[in-house]
């Protein structure tokens, strides 16, 4: 009785817990008040984890962003496509391997969260 009684009152306190933990774990509504550029960098030097390969200035691993912006803008290339393995390679395509392993962590973004990396990205200059 007793235990059963503790039990209960351990899966309530458990209860009570995950309701008020609920919204600190909600980012989406503090990322509305971002700018798509603002948001898209966030992304980009968070969970995206696309700055381990990609400076703004400098080529590292990956070609620097502002290689990237302007070869998508003089050819006319969409990052959103890219980013979800719909369009090939146009920047650096002998190297695209090592690009192609991220599409894991791309594909999970919203289309949101994709066409806020490319505005991102296109803000560099
Ligand atoms: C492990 C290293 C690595 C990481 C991490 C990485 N990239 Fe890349 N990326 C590359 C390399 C290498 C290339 C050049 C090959 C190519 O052009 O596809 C590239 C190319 C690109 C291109 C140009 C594609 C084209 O048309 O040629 C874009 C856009 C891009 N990356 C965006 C991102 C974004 C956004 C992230 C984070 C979600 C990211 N990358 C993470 C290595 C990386």
């Amino acid at each position: 009785m007793n235990r059963t009684l503790s039990l209960f009152f351990l899966l309530l306190l458990l209860g009570c817990k995950s309701k008020e933990s609920a919204p600190e774990q909600d980012f989406s509504y503090e990322d509305d008040k971002l700018t798509p550029v603002q948001h898209g960098q966030k992304i980009f030097e968070g969970k995206g984890n696309c700055t381990a390969c990609h400076q703004p200035e400098q080529k590292i691993i990956g070609p620097s962003l502002k290689e990237i912006a302007s070869v998508y803008k003089n050819r006319d290339g969409a990052i959103v496509k890219f980013l979800k393995e719909e369009s090939e390679p146009i920047v650096d395509p002998a190297q695209y391997a090592a690009m192609k392993v991220n599409f894991t962590v791309t594909k999970r973004m919203t289309d949101e969260e994709l066409q806020a990396l490319e505005a991102y990205i296109y803000s560099i200059k």
